[in-house]
C-alpha cells in the first residue's frame, strides 16, 4: 500500500528517481523530494499539491543531508520509506588514469548514501513498516570495461546495504536494492551508447514502484542482462574478463 507512506526519495530531478517520484505521487504518497536541481522538484509540488516536501540539497554535503533529515522530522515526524536513487556515472579512462574519478564517484554513491542512511535511520524508527531502498547496480555482478569509478562505489554501497540489512532485521526495518542494468536517463543520450534492451526510465520506475511493494531483498532487471551477468560472475576470472572486453566491445561501452 502506498497511498499515505511518507517516503523520502533521492535523485527525484531526472531520470529513473523523477518517474519514480511521479509513479509515487500519481499513487498517493507523500514525497520528501531531494536533488541539487529545484525546477523539476517544484513541478512536481505544483502538480502534485500537498503531497511534496521539497528538501533540495547536495547530498555530497554532510551537513546539508543533515539538516534536509531535520527539515522532514520537523515536517512529518518520521519516516515510512527511503528511496537512494541519486548517483551518477563516470568513466574511467585507464591509459590516463585519475584518482579523482574514484573519488567523486565513490563520494557521490557511497559516501552520499551513507549521510543519508544517517539522517533517515532514527526516522524510519518511527515509521510504519519502514523500509530503506538503495538503487545500486548490475555492475557490481562482475568486471566490466571503464567501470572501475562507478563499479567500485556500488559494490561498496551493496557491501553497505546489505551486511545493514542483517542488523537491522532485529528493528523491523527492510532492506532492498536496486539493481537496474540498462535504463534510458539523461546520462545515457549519447547514440554510441546506445544498447539493445535498454529500459526507458518510465518502465524501469514502474517496475520498481511495483516490485517494492513485495519488500524483495533486490529489484533486478532487465532480467535478461541479469542472468547474463550472473553467469558470467560464476566462470573462472580469465573466462570472465575475455568476455567482458567481448561485451563492451560489441556494447561500444558499458553502462550499468
Ligand atoms: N541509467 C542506468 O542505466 C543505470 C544503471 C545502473 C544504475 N543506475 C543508478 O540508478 C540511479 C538513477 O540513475 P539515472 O540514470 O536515473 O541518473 P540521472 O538521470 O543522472 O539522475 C541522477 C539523479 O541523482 C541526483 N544527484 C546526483 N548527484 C547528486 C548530489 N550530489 N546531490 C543530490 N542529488 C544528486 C541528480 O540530481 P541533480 O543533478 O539535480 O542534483 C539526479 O536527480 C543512480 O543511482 C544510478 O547510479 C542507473
Amino acid at each position: 500500500m502506498i497511498e499515505g507512506r511518507r517516503i523520502w526519495l533521492t535523485g527525484a530531478s531526472s531520470g529513473i528517481g523523477a518517474h519514480m517520484a511521479k509513479e509515487l505521487l500519481q499513487r498517493g504518497a507523500r514525497l520528501a523530494l531531494t536533488a541539487r536541481t529545484l525546477g523539476p522538484l517544484v513541478a512536481l509540488s505544483e502538480r502534485f499539491p500537498g503531497q511534496v516536501l521539497l528538501v533540495p540539497g547536495d547530498l555530497t554535503d554532510h551537513l546539508q543531508v543533515r539538516e534536509i533529515g531535520m527539515t522532514i522530522a520537523q515536517s512529518w515526524g518520521a519516516l515510512d520509506t527511503v528511496i537512494m536513487s541519486a548517483g551518477t556515472c563516470e568513466y574511467v579512462d585507464v591509459s590516463q588514469f585519475d584518482a579523482r574519478v574514484i573519488e567523486r564517484s565513490v563520494c557521490t554513491n557511497l559516501l552520499a548514501s551513507s549521510y543519508c542512511i544517517e539522517s533517515a535511520l532514527p526516522l524510519l524508527r518511527a515509521g510504519r513498516t519502514p523500509h530503506l531502498v538503495g538503487v545500486v547496480s548490475a555492475v557490481t555482478a562482475s568486471p566490466q570495461r571503464r567501470a572501475q569509478a562507478f563499479g567500485a562505489a556500488k559494490s561498496g554501497l551493496r557491501y553497505l546495504l546489505e551486511s545493514l540489512r542483517v542488523d537491522l532485521a532485529d528493528e523491523g526495518i527492510d532492506v532492498t536494492l536496486v539493481s537496474p542494468g540498462f535504463v534510458d536517463t539523461s546520462r545515457a543520450e549519447n547514440p554510441e551508447l546506445s544498447i539493445q534492451g535498454r529500459w526507458p526510465a518510465s518502465k524501469a520506475a514502474a517496475y520498481i514502484c511495483q516490485q517494492l511493494q513485495k519488500r524483495p531483498r533486490e529489484v533486478v532487471f532487465p532480467t535478461r542482462l541479469l542472468k547474463l551477468l550472473n553467469l558470467l560472475a560464476t566462470l573462472p576470472k580469465r573466462v570472465q574478463v575475455a568476455l567482458a572486453k567481448r561485451l563492451s566491445r560489441r556494447q561500444g561501452e558499458t553502462s550499468l
